[in-house]
Formats: structure tokens, sequence, C-alpha cells
């Protein structure tokens, strides 16, 4: 009986293996599927995107390896994840886990929807769409691993830890169960790049509560390239501030829309090589 396919996303599929050791566990592999935009006609990748337009060879297998090199070393730290064990270059062995989703409560109006997932983003950093949405804050101002949640859909929602608890979506132990996961995971990825000169701007994480056993909340999916922005060196101040902002940081605002450019930042195909074997 071979492998039942349950999910093919943006970046990899999903099979439940039915038979041999592994049999009930998932079997995730790594395609090279690519997310962009179409401009004049012409293909552009960017993983910031959510459509997919192409493929690059050898982006799973690079995301794989890349991944099993971070779920490894958190198995060095006694941090618990999905992952079992790397099968090929870009295949990987993990323990299923449930999203962590609610129902509609009431389905019967129209235009309810569940809530599918969340995200968890996390910030050295200020940049992004946390200096686009508070513009009062200096430019890569060190602001302490803050966890922001949202929900994961059509388009993605900050929801506040109120609102996650008063709706039933995480009790109040498991918000602090998974924002000091979160913060642990972060800081041991950011010291792993700081190893090889680099700094972690910000990231995101997927969790999911094992589906076997007592259900924890653990990392699950992948500690992707794509989602982590990344300066090539950091020279901070006492109070762990970019000293370099002036001259590395670009921002802009026209017609009410903000942006933030690094020029000191290394896209995800150059600092992946510093992970290679
Ligand atoms: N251990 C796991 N158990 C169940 N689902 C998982 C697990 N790890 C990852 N997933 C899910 O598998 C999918 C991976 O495919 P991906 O291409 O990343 O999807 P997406 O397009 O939604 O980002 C995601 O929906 C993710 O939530
Ligand atoms: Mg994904």
């Amino acid at each position: 009986m071979s492998d039942t396919l349950i999910y093919s996303g943006k970046s990899k599929d999903v099979f439940k293996i039915n038979q041999g050791p592994h049999s009930g566990k998932f079997r995730l592999v790594f395609t090279d599927k690519a997310t962009g935009y179409i401009d004049n006609g012409k293909v552009v990748f960017d993983p910031g995107r959510d459509v997919v337009v192409g493929e690059i060879p050898g982006k799973g297998a690079i995301a794989c390896h890349f991944a099993t090199h971070f779920f490894k070393l958190l198995q060095t730290h006694d941090i618990p994840s999905h992952y079992i064990e790397t099968i090929s270059e870009n295949e990987m062995i993990v323990e299923p886990a449930l999203p962590l989703s609610l129902a509609p409560e009431m389905a019967t109006f129209p235009g309810s929807e569940p809530l599918a997932n969340l995200e968890f983003t996390w910030r050295n950093s200020a940049t992004g769409s946390f200096w686009r949405r508070y513009p009062f804050v200096k430019p890569c101002r060190n602001v302490n691993c803050v966890v922001e949640i949202w929900t994961k859909g059509a388009i993605d929602t900050l929801i506040t830890t109120e609102a996650l608890q008063e709706t039933g979506a995480l009790t109040a132990a498991e918000i602090r169960h998974c924002v000091t996961l979160v913060q642990a995971i972060a800081r041991i990825v950011t010291e792993e790049f700081a190893s090889r000169g680099l700094h972690v701007l910000d990231g995101k994480f997927e969790l999911g509560r094992l589906a076997g056993g007592d259900g924890r909340i653990v990392i699950i999916d992948e500690i992707s390239p794509d989602v982590l922005r990344v300066c090539d060196g950091y020279a901070p101040d006492a109070r762990g501030d970019c000293t370099i902002t002036g001259e590395c940081t670009r921002t802009s605002c026209s017609e009410g829309r903000r942006s933030i450019k690094h020029r000191r930042q290394v896209a995800p195909t150059d600092f992946v090589n510093a992970f290679r074997r």
C-alpha cells in the first residue's frame, strides 16, 4: 500500500505513510516549487509571496538540508519537535501534528470560517511589518525577541493573546508555552547564524499539537531559509540596537505606504551556503 498524499502546499507535499517502520507517520517532500509574481510577462521569484509561479531546481533539497540541520540542533538542546529523520535529500519523516485550529462557533452564519492555523513571528530587530506598523520605533532597535501571533489564512491577521484566550483557541498556559518555546528556538537559530557572522533580524515558525501521545505543542513544518531575514554582520550597542542601521537601513513613505530595506540583507540563496555540508 503506497503512501497517501494528504496535502500539497506551496513548497511541500505531505504524505501519510501506510507501511513499514514509519507507518502512521508523515513524510514531508520538499519540492522545487517557488512563489513569486509575474512582472511584464516575466516570472519574478519572491518567497514573501503566496502564489506558486514556477520551480527553482534544487530548492527543495536545500530547504530540506537547512531544516534538517536546525531540527538536529534543537535535539542537542533537548527541544522536542516533530522531526524524526531525513531519508533522502528532499524527504523528511515527521510526527503527525494537529494545527492550532478551531472550528467556526456557528457555521450557519454566512462568512463564518474556521481558524485554520496560527503562525508565530519573532523579532530580534525592529523591521519589516513590525516597523511599518510601529514607525515610531527606531529601525533595527533590539526588540528582545518579541513574539507576534498571526492567524494563517487567505490574509494573515495579527491576533492578541487576550483574543486567543477569550475565543478558546489557546489557554493562557498554552500561550505562555508557545511564546517561551518560540523564543528558545529563535535564540538557538540566532546564535547559530551569529557564529557564522550573520545577524537574524526576524523569522517565523509554525507550531502544532503532536497527534499521538500527550498532544503537547511542538515546532512543526520547517525551519525555512525563506522566512528568516538575515543581515551580513551585526554591530550592536550596549542595549543590542544595531549601530550601522544609519548606513544600512533605508526607509520611505509614499501615499501612506511605508517601506524598510537593508543594504546588508543577505538573500536566502546566499546565506544557505553557510550551512552547506
Ligand atoms: N508534523 C506535521 N503534521 C501535520 N501537518 C504538518 C506537519 N508539519 C507541517 N505540516 C503542514 O504541512 C504543510 C506543508 O506544506 P507547505 O508547502 O509548507 O504548505 P503551505 O503552502 O500551507 O505553507 C503545511 O500546511 C503545514 O502546516
Ligand atoms: Mg509553508
